[in-house]
């Protein structure tokens, strides 16, 4: 029968980039939810940026701009980004929704009448530069158990120890590096005993939690006297205000978790579902992945705000290690922190869902990024043992296509075909190194018969030319098996599966009965091998980055004033006259796409040049030298669409290869450049 399932990644917070880090998480989801529904089950994933906090309200006051601006661009740097990774969300939303309030509020009422909920008087840090009070994350000091210096004000990474902020001995705000002032402040908090035993029961007995989760929070938390939960922030604050307490906003962790639930709502009324039929049916199975960082966020005070709401609880609870690269923490200033857009620069996305995917395991262990690991299990495993099948056989029988009966392999698509079963229970347990290793163990016998049969000696007898056939037809039957097993992970390499063997991949069953009879399409390169100076030019444009983010402040970017109005006294249209009439055919020469600004930098020799990469989608991407410089300051330029004329000659210039144009408006050196309206894709042509 199949199951009925609601899947969330955690909500990336809007002060930031996507990086690799996160993407462990974006990945490993994506790659549940896949093979979910093609197992053919009723899988919705549904995410959203977490917009709320001190952190966005200040990184707005710095660049002088307002919240919703910041976090209305980073939202589509977000989704750009997912896109990117082939990320598929059934619905992508933020924090700061309409939807949103509502079941914040539902679950407040509920709360409130549940007599949960209570008053009192806190000293909170407040920075006095800056005029804020100060979220625990912002204040950083010496640890007051051990003694560390520089922990933050919520944990100390040393010791492990959580502790209030007010605690931390030598305390400074992370934005100004002012001494933190005690301000007393009203709070309202959320009283958590009266829930402990419910609390208990679920996080040791429901079978929701990973069992080195659930002894973390017997032994940690749900050994004393749960602490009450304090919801509340002061003025000033990027929020929600709460609406029978004045002046006083929920804190982000109220309403993010909620945000689960608001992007579910509105998915349903653009689909015409019902809401309850997701969040208040004991059928439906809600799993959410998050990092070990929050962990207590989402074992204790969720669950505790779905019981009292009347939402039903997660079935699962996915929870994973963090990054680390060459066995150390992501650091900006030893360039190890590498963005999405950066890697996606690069390298094929693909690469590293295969790569994490081979690493993890449902254990929280973090998972170490090793280059040299990297190329070699992407040059090893994908391109030489999987697409090899295919590239040593499709050309064959591009004439022929397969044979129109399977023949007899020595039953080797039948035992491929019974390990299904256990590769289906590693995509559910999220096993998914296990996942992988099985299908290499399969690629590897394929590969054998491919070496004993080596259809490219047989192609040199045209006596046996029923033999290639047969041979290539086994050998393309393996290739698809494996493609079906790793299509989770690897959906574009099961798309170009299904366009070469005319044979579409919908369904996990897919892998246990071979194809004949099709035609085969001419063989196109699937995957290229990784050079090693792919990755290290990703890890120098990683520090670089963060060198610039060191130094520059963000730029407002171009007034829009001057964009909508023009300062120019005479008008365009009689400074630049129309052209000549053309016919539709003129026009259907020039190949306009959209494509995604995915690095900028200006070149360092030229006046007005700065040098893009574009990218059109599907690992495409383009060297751009455009006359843009001055009017737009290369850091706000990556992770915008832009315009490109796609199939000018290219054109070398002194630093370089020109491959296109960008599309620009403008007289007099201004320039303007043109951006399509939301939901438009890097790659679609304009007609
Ligand atoms: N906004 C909160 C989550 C709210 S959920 C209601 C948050 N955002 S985050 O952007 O910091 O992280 C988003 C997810 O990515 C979290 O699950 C977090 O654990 C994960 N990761 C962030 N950095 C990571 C690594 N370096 N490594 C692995 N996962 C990481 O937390
Ligand atoms: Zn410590």
């Amino acid at each position: 029968m199949s199951r009925q399932l609601l899947v969330t990644s955690a909500l990336p917070y809007a002060n930031g980039p996507i990086h690799l880090g996160h993407l462990i998480e974006y990945i490993q989801t994506d790659i549940f939810v896949r093979f979910q529904r093609l197992r053919g089950n009723r899988c919705v994933y549904v995410c959203a940026d977490d917009t709320h906090g001190t952190a966005i309200m200040i990184r707005a006051q710095q660049e002088g701009r307002t919240p919703e601006q910041v976090i209305h661009d980073m939202s589509l740097s977000h989704q750009r980004d997912f896109d990117a990774f082939s990320v598929s969300f059934d619905h992508y939303g933020s924090t700061n929704s309409k939807a949103n309030y509502e079941v914040c509020c539902s679950i407040w009422a509920a709360l409130r009448a549940a007599e949960m909920i209570e008053t009192r008087e806190v000293a909170r840090l407040f920075d006095p530069k800056l005029q804020t009070f100060l979220a625990d994350r912002f204040v950083k000091g010496d640890c007051p158990r051990c003694g560390a210096k520089d922990q933050y004000g919520d944990n100390c990474e040393a010791c492990g120890s959580t502790y209030p902020a007010t605690e931390l001995n030598n305390p400074r705000s992370v934005y100004s590096g002012a001494t933190p002032e005690l301000k007393p402040s009203q709070q309202l908090f959320v009283k958590l005993t009266p829930l402990q035993q419910f609390l208990t029961d679920w996080t040791q007995k429901s079978g929701a939690l990973q069992s080195e989760v659930a002894n973390y929070l017997a032994g940690h938390f749900l050994d004393k006297p749960l602490q009450d939960w304090d919801v509340s922030r002061p003025n000033p604050y990027f929020g929600f205000q709460i609406p029978d307490a004045k002046g006083q906003y929920w804190y982000v962790w109220f309403d993010a978790p909620v945000g689960y639930i608001a992007a579910t709502a509105e998915w349903c009324q653009q689909h015409g579902e019902s809401l309850d039929n997701w969040w208040r049916n004991p059928a439906c199975e809600i799993v959410h992945f998050l990092g070990k960082d929050i962990t207590y966020f989402h074992t204790l005070f969720w669950p505790a705000m779905l019981h009292i709401g009347g939402f039903q609880l997660p079935r699962r609870v996915q929870i994973h290690g963090f990054l680390r690269v060459g066995g150390e923490k992501m650091s900006k200033s030893r360039g190890t922190f590498v963005t999405a857009a950066a890697y996606a620069k690069h390298l094929p996305p693909e690469f590293l869902r295969y790569y994490y995917a081979s690493k993890l395991s449902p254990k929280i262990d973090d998972l170490d990024l090793i280059a040299d690991e990297f190329i070699g299990k992407v040059n090893s495993d994908l391109v030489g043992r999987v697409v090899n099948l295919a590239s040593r056989a499709a050309r064959f029988v591009e004439q022929t296509g397969l044979s129109a009966t399977y023949p007899d392999d020595g039953g080797l698509f039948a035992r491929a075909a019974t390990a299904g079963t256990t590769i289906a229970e590693a995509y559910e347990a999220c096993d998914f190194r296990e996942a992988t290793r099985i299908c290499m163990t399969l690629a590897d016998a394929a590969n054998e018969y491919v070496e004993q049969r080596a259809p490219w000696t047989i192609k040199k007898d045209p006596a046996r030319a029923r033999e290639l056939q047969d041979v290539c037809t086994v050998v393309l039957n393996l290739f698809r098996q494996l493609a079906v097993y790793l299509a989770p992970v690897l959906p574009d390499l099961a798309h170009k599966a299904g366009v070469l063997l005319h044979a579409p991949i919908h369904h996990f069953d897919a892998a246990q009965a071979p194809i004949t009879g099709t035609k085969v399409a001419p063989f196109t390169h699937m995957m290229n091998r990784i050079e090693p100076k792919q990755v290290e030019a990703m890890f120098a444009d990683a520090a670089k980055e963060a060198a610039a983010a060191k130094v520059a402040m963000p730029s407002a970017g171009p007034e829009p004033a001057a964009a909508i109005g023009g300062t120019g006294s005479v008008e365009p249209l009689a400074k630049e006259p129309l052209a000549g009439e053309i016919t539709i055919d003129d026009f259907q020469k020039i190949d306009l796409r959209i494509a995604l600004v995915v690095a900028a930098e200006e070149v360092p020799e030229a006046k007005k040049l700065l040098r893009l990469t574009l990218s059109l989608g599907a690992g495409t991407t383009r060297n751009v030298f455009a006359g843009i410089k001055g009017a737009y300051d290369p850091k706000l330029l990556v992770g915008r669409l832009v315009v490109m004329v796609a199939n000018l000659a290219p054109r070398k210039m002194k630093f370089g290869m020109s491959e296109g144009m960008v599309i620009a408006a403008g007289t007099d050196g201004e320039v303007y450049l043109l951006s399509p309206d939301s939901g438009a894709k890097p790659g679609q042509r304009l007609h």
